[in-house]
């Protein structure tokens, strides 16, 4: 409806509204009667520009669930409920109990560049909404079809608007709850090229679940739920500490036992929130989300802050789960930088790292002195979590051609050996062929396992053991979505699951070298691992869940071996193929010749 001219638009501006597009000179007014021109160049018309300028704000269903949920949260609503329509995501109503909206500003809020935001630039010296650009509704209208029912606390009745492609088609008074009620169907029913580019419905719906959790981790007092097809996908109540709202998104159990709270307050920075101990690290950033004056929003200052507080207690590749909000005075933070406000720019970036790196490194450290007194010095034998005792720095400071001149070499295969002994109860060492080898066990019993797991996977063969008990596994709704659709792959990988509510899953079977598993951490980690291989288009076969699994399953570093058990190891790493390095790509054995040994002691020139 945007300066099409035909719309039913009362002229005058709402009571909060501005439409600051009033003062350009007749809106749309050169798209009836375009100026005479001789050159190729012209004017576009109203509805293409608009269509244009959605395109950047409105990529996939998950943004309109942000921009409708922000502007909830910014009507100060006390709850905001989402329903998601049709399988394929095409309609999604989002409604809260805000301060609603007078039939006027019903109106023009759908209207490009109208907002009760802003007045002028100096508003951005202090701006406390999400939103301040008056451009989410209109470019959301531009691109499906919109009924949108308001009412004002207090007011006699609301009103009802209605909108296809961004033309105003009705407005009426109607009977209505205070708050906003936002419907929006048949999305990118205008512009077909951008539905070919969205992933599956439960990709789509893990962003949408992603933006509202993000929300309701910025926001503990808010309620949220969201039903998918009228089954409930998100539901957490208000909850009364940031830490209660944590539980509610990622589960008690991760709350309360592997994350640290972090918070430091510096000049003009304060962070807060909580970041996991070194061993709860994924292969994936998924697990970090970044808050600037409850923004989400992501910033290399904050990818690097984490990755030096974390620098030599990672493996490379692995990173740790972190929930930080940063505030800063909004003088001091650029929140117009990106058409989906996903990206900010800080006045002083320096201080904001020094901040963070303080802040997560200090509560980094007070989580390995409190591990140090919980736990004895040498780890008993143990077959659980290789997470934890993986995430010591094997090659923090080595360069990948520093490793490869160490003598990194696959083992031959079928050769003479005899087992020496273990270093570090990590570190095999054997005669191979006349030739010292070091071999990491971790990294060997992994190659050995992911060979065995690929073959059993090519061969259609399903090596799965029940557990006795069966696990039951809590997964955030995003997560919960990317595995539910893919269960039969987790079949075919000998891991039998079945989903049990809304955001659980029972674990029946597991292949037999897993049944050992922390569970907990394996979840995750096979959660990212299928996201990983959908990203690459579902190879065949997935990579990725494969080297999970089989790194679930290797026996760890530290962990104590019986000699019979290390010399039955070293006789299957030779016994198989690819055995250079583990499936992620870390050496598996370090060379010395003799002749290395000779030079190094000085016995030859
Ligand atoms: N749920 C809601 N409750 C009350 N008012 C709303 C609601 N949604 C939108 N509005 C009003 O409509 C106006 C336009 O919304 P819109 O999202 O297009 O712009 P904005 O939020 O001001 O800025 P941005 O484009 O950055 O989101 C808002 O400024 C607000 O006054
Ligand atoms: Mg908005």
């Amino acid at each position: 409806m945007n300066g099409s001219g035909d719309t039913a638009v009362p002229a005058r501006p709402g009571r909060r509204v501005v439409d600051r597009s009033a003062s350009r000179p007749s809106p749309g007014g050169h798209q009836s009667a375009p100026p005479a021109s001789t050159g190729r160049i012209r004017l576009l018309p109203d509805a293409l520009i608009n269509r244009i300028a959605a395109g950047e704000v409105i990529e996939r269903p998950a943004s309109v669930v942000k921009e409708l949920v922000e502007n909830a949260l910014d009507a100060g609503a006390g709850r905001i409920d989402v329903a998601l329509g049709s399988r394929e995501l095409w309609s999604i109503a989002v409604s809260d109990d805000g301060e609603g909206m007078s039939p006027d500003d019903l109106a023009l809020a759908f209207q490009r560049h109208a907002t009760s935001k802003i007045t002028d630039l100096t508003d951005f010296e202090r701006l406390a909404t999400l939103g301040f650009r008056g451009e989410a509704l209109p470019s959301i209208a531009a691109v499906s079809r919109i009924r949108a029912v308001s009412a004002r606390h207090g007011a006699a009745e609301g009103a009802e608007v209605r909108l296809d492609g961004g033309r105003l088609d009705r407005i009426a008074p109607c009977a209505a709850r205070p708050g906003t009620t936002i419907e929006v169907t048949d999305l990118f029913v205008h512009t077909p090229a951008r539905k070919k580019f969205l992933k599956s419905a439960s990709t789509e719906l893990s962003h949408i679940c992603s933006v509202l959790q993000q929300h309701a981790l910025a926001r503990p007092d808010v309620g949220f739920t969201a039903r998918h097809e009228g089954r409930a996908v998100i539901e957490y109540p208000p909850a009364a500490t940031p830490t209660e709202r944590l539980a509610q998104v990622y589960g008690r159990d991760l709350v309360d036992e592997r994350l640290i709270a972090v918070h430091l307050r510096r000049d003009h920075v304060e962070v807060t929130g909580w970041c996991s101990e070194p061993d709860l690290a994924r292969a994936t950033r998924r697990g970090q989300e970044w808050f600037v004056n409850g923004r989400p929003v992501r910033h290399p200052l904050f990818l690097r802050a984490v990755d030096q507080a974390y620098a030599t207690r990672l493996m490379t590749g692995r990173h740790p789960v972190a929930v930080v909000f940063v505030r800063v005075p909004p003088s001091e933070v650029d929140v117009n930088v990106h058409p989906a406000k996903r990206e900010v720019r800080f006045a002083r970036p320096d201080d904001v790292s020094r901040a963070l790196a303080e802040a997560l490194g200090e509560a980094v450290s007070r989580s390995e002195i409190g591990r140090a007194r919980a736990t004895p010095v040498v780890p008993a034998a143990s077959t659980g979590d290789d997470t934890v005792r993986e995430s010591r720095p094997v090659y923090a400071g080595v360069t990948p051609d520093e490793r490869r001149h160490a003598g990194m070499t696959a083992l031959p295969v079928g050769p003479t050996i005899r087992f020496l002994g273990q270093f570090d109860r990590t570190y095999l060492l054997a005669e191979v062929d006349g030739e010292l080898r070091i071999i990491d066990q971790h990294a060997a019993h992994e190659r050995v396992l992911y060979e065995r797991m690929l073959a059993d996977y090519t061969a259609a063969r399903r090596e799965s053991q029940p557990l006795l008990v069966p696990e039951t596994c809590e997964y955030p709704p995003d997560q919960a979505c990317a595995i539910a659709e893919r269960l039969d792959l987790l079949r075919d990988v000998g891991v039998e699951i079945e989903p049990f509510g809304a955001e659980s899953f029972v674990i029946r079977a597991v292949p037999a070298s897993l049944v050992q598993a922390d569970w907990r951490a394996l979840v995750w980690a096979m959660v990212d691992a299928l996201i990983a291989d959908d990203a690459m288009e579902s190879p065949e076969p997935p990579h990725r869940l494969l080297a999970t699994l089989a790194c679930h399953a290797a026996v760890k570093a530290h962990q104590r071996l019986e000699a019979e058990a290390m010399s039955a190891l070293l006789r299957d790493v030779v016994a198989t193929p690819r055995n250079a390095t583990c499936p992620h790509g870390r050496p598996v054995a370090l060379t010395w010749t003799l002749y290395d040994l000779e030079r190094a002691f000085g016995r030859r020139g």
